[in-house]
């Protein structure tokens, strides 16, 4: 909801459990005066506005009239650059006198309905709050969007720039909005990385100055997320104070945190001014992405509860609203390049057998790509490869009962293509110099219409041509070279921004004329992760990492702001292609099943024992499949402070939860490990784990206590009995109230500790797991 107070001038916008206030002061200027849990309209304002009463040394007063009032001490809704703050301004512009100094001023507002800015991922949204803004000297109008999703908890923010001056103007910097606070010793979380350790989460002091995080790769990146949570020292992922912030845009951003010399916070989030230079000529308008901004006073988990709502709810496409997600297999892992028609009907075989739904035929699987040198941009299947085109292979797949999806990287080009030696003027680079390469790849400039026209059309043909389901959209490689041949050189300045709105042009076109296709993002695993790309995608491939020890850092992480519904996970095989860990098949289910599932190793090699045990995961998946796509993610302990990480999800009634328990290293003879557990509706539960099999290989010389026969260490038959004996863990079944669980913790089981092992002792290896199900029970003892 949001009010408008005519009195004293403020807009005051609440959410379920928040409030968020700012007023026009006596200036005319926009003040923010709060942010934080719910409270009433506030209409003793001045009580809690900062404001000096006498100008201080060295610094500017705004007019002559009022001294105290400076810019560079006011908390400001909007900021610019040339009238005494000094802070990092939101906007930036350059007027046709050479002047770089603008002040907007208040000048009206309105409700808008159904707000629709073209050719933008955005929140689906309702009602929005605009607010005009104008600087009379320049003539320039500036729209500041608010639009609360009172449910969710989250406020969204926007801006438009209209330049209303006969001559052009061009922009330096236009973020998407800003927050001003005062200082509570604010921590920061951050989500930073690099390719296969994407968004690892990072939390530190703050302290005067400033911190950017940001990207100039031309993607939102895998360095640092277009994600920021600003913290109390005390808060937790239960208790406290946060606020979070998220872009909805894929391309260069730039997100800071300020805090000025007299403990001003300011935080502020956008296109990256770097190497953007946007002439905007008299009468064009330039609209800026969306922000998501929410707070919370129950800890970081709630902010992460509220976005995951915000995003389920109104950023994923309509057709994919809170609808189930396959379970696939992917070849990528098992073949590499390396395959035929009959390796991959031999995978998707067994994949039937397995339970699982949809075949991904990833890399590879047209021209000449043999390897990474060559092909891209060629998009027509391999004769040799796939005899019957995809339509063949598609055919054969669904007869086999499984559906097909394929993966494609349409924005790129190798120099060793048709494409190429037709089009290279449509890759990115700058005439006179050599390309540098990323993967040997150049990428295509999607700021040419020309470039568009051609993806359209050649992915058209390519998704009609086969009853496709899925699709896995690549992006190897970040950009450099940065020029365009179809742009003018006073217009090079725009290319990053054009390039990310021609990519969306292309997957606006591309949704829309495939409505039920299954899109997922994919750069190289997380290199894109970010909101814009989720408004055309419902899913992303989370990370190349598939070792369960990363994922858990990765996944943690990445379910900071995103979904579970949005993190495609995949158990891939023995040991991870990454980092050559061993970690235990159970395990690697167990992190792979928050989130979306899939599977990508040689499906045709298993042993009977993997076999039979990933036939149980997938079971055990479709079962709980709502709730692990779709449930309130809490992550009660992890693996950065303690030797586990603990994660729950929970239905909406509150009556149902999984809880995934995953230990780091073996510590020997480590003493008991509870679990708190979120509030549960009252009554009685059953607590049980998931049923999990230990190949006994795992015992090693000690092989003989566990098993009822006496094998040979090391010998040709214990091999035989390892690839097919189940031996199972131990088994939970317990029954507490609501009110034990909340109060007096479960307990688990002690762990192995050298001396023995019975049905209650957890065999639990170096980042062994276990996933418990706790569920309310039917009350049958009704009179
Ligand atoms: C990078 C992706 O992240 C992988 O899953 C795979 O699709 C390869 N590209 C194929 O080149």
């Amino acid at each position: 909801m949001i009010t408008y107070n005519k009195e004293n001038h403020s807009f005051h916008l609440h959410t379920k459990s928040t409030s968020y206030v700012f007023f026009v002061n006596e200036r005319k200027h926009l003040q923010h005066v709060y942010y934080g849990a719910k409270i009433k309209d506030i209409k003793n304002l001045k009580d809690f506005i900062p404001q000096y009463e006498f100008e201080l040394g060295t610094s500017v007063s705004y007019s002559e009239e009022d001294k105290g009032y400076m810019l560079n001490y006011t908390l400001l809704e909007q900021s610019t650059y040339g009238k005494g703050d000094y802070r990092n301004p939101m906007l930036h512009l350059e007027l046709p006198s050479g002047s770089r100094t603008t002040d907007f001023k208040y000048e009206s507002h309105q409700e808008c309905l159904n707000l629709h800015f073209e050719g933008m991922p955005q929140v689906r949204k309702q009602s929005t709050l605009e607010v005009k803004l104008v600087d009379v000297k320049a003539k320039v109008d500036l729209y500041l969007y608010y639009t609360v999703l009172e449910e969710e908890d989250v406020i969204v923010r926007n801006t438009k720039l209209v330049n209303r001056n006969e001559e052009k103007i061009v922009i330096d910097k236009a973020l998407s909005m800003q927050l001003d606070v005062l200082n509570k010793e604010y921590q920061l979380l951050k989500l930073d990385g690099a390719w296969i350790r994407e968004r690892n989460i990072s939390i530190h002091n703050l302290t005067k100055g400033i911190v950017t995080i940001d990207s100039k790769q031309g993607n939102s990146s895998n360095s640092h997320n277009p994600f920021l949570l600003l913290k109390e020292p005390t808060t937790n992922e239960a208790y406290g104070n946060a606020i979070g912030m998220a872009l909805v845009y894929s391309g260069n951003f730039e997100a800071n945190v300020e805090i000025n010399s007299h403990d001003f916070v300011r935080m502020n989030m956008g296109i990256n001014g770097f190497d953007f230079r946007y002439p905007l000529a008299s009468g064009e308008e330039f609209i800026t992405p969306e922000v998501l901004m929410s707070f919370s006073d129950t800890g970081m988990s709630s902010v992460s509860n509220h976005f995951h709502d915000a995003i389920n709810h109104h950023i994923i496409s309509p057709n994919f609203k809170e609808k189930e997600r396959p379970i696939l297999v992917n070849n990528w892992e098992a073949t590499y390049f390396d395959f035929n028609r009959k390796k991959l009907l031999a995978i998707a075989k067994k994949a039937k057998k397995l339970g699982i739904e949809l075949f991904c035929l990833d890399d590879g699987w047209f021209s000449r790509r043999n390897d990474d040198f060559s092909s891209l941009g060629d998009w027509y299947y391999n004769k040799k490869k796939l005899p019957s085109g995809v339509k063949g292979i598609c055919e054969k797949i669904n007869k086999l009962g499984l559906d097909f999806g394929i993966w494609v990287e349409p924005e790129m080009v190798n120099q060793d293509s048709d494409l190429y030696r037709d089009h290279p003027e449509w890759a990115i680079q700058v005439p006179g110099r050599n390309p540098a390469l990323g993967r040997n790849q150049m990428i295509l400039d999607l700021s040419n219409p020309k470039v568009r026209e051609y993806l359209k059309v050649t992915l058209y043909t390519l998704f009609s041509s086969a009853n496709i389901k899925y699709v896995k959209w690549d992006m190897n490689r970040n950009i450099s070279d940065v020029f365009s041949s179809h742009l003018d050189q006073q217009s090079q300045g725009k290319f990053h921004h054009l390039f990310i709105l021609g990519l969306y042009d292309i997957l606006e076109y591309l949704t829309k004329e495939f409505p039920d296709i299954l899109f997922e993002s994919c750069a190289s695993g997380g290199n894109r992760f970010d909101l814009g790309m989720a408004y055309y995608m419902p899913q992303t491939w989370t990370s190349d990492n598939t070792d369960a020890y990363e994922r858990v850092h990765i996944q943690e992480g990445t379910s900071m702001c995103y979904p579970l519904s949005m993190i495609s996970n995949h158990v891939s095989g023995d040991r991870a292609h990454q980092t050559l860990r061993h970690t235990p098949l159970e395990s690697r289910f167990n992190v792979a099943a928050f989130g979306v599932l899939g599977y990508e190793l040689d499906l045709s090699k298993l042993t009977k024992f993997d076999f039979e045990v990933i036939k149980r995961q997938i079971v055990f998946y479709k079962e709980h499949r709502t709730l692990l796509q779709f449930g309130t993610l809490k992550r009660l302990s992890s693996i950065r402070d303690k030797n586990y990480s603990i994660w729950q999800v929970m239905n909406k009634e509150k009556d149902e939860a999984l809880i995934l328990y995953f230990q780091d290293k073996v510590r020997p003879n480590p003493g008991f490990s509870t679990i708190k557990m979120d509030q549960l509706q009252e009554g009685t539960y059953t607590i049980t784990n998931r049923p999990q099999y230990m190949n006994i290989r795992v015992t090693g010389s000690l092989v003989n206590h566990v098993l009822p026969v006496k094998l040979k260490v090391n010998g040709g038959l214990l091999n035989m009995v390892a690839n097919r004996y189940l031996y199972k863990n131990e088994e939970m079944n317990k029954t507490m109230t609501s009110d034990q669980l909340k109060n007096m913790d479960l307990l688990l089981f002690h762990t192995f500790t050298g001396t023995g092992t019975n049905d209650n002792v957890m065999m639990l290896p170096d980042y062994g797991s276990r996933i418990f199900h706790i569920k309310k029970e039917n009350n049958t003892n009704e009179d």
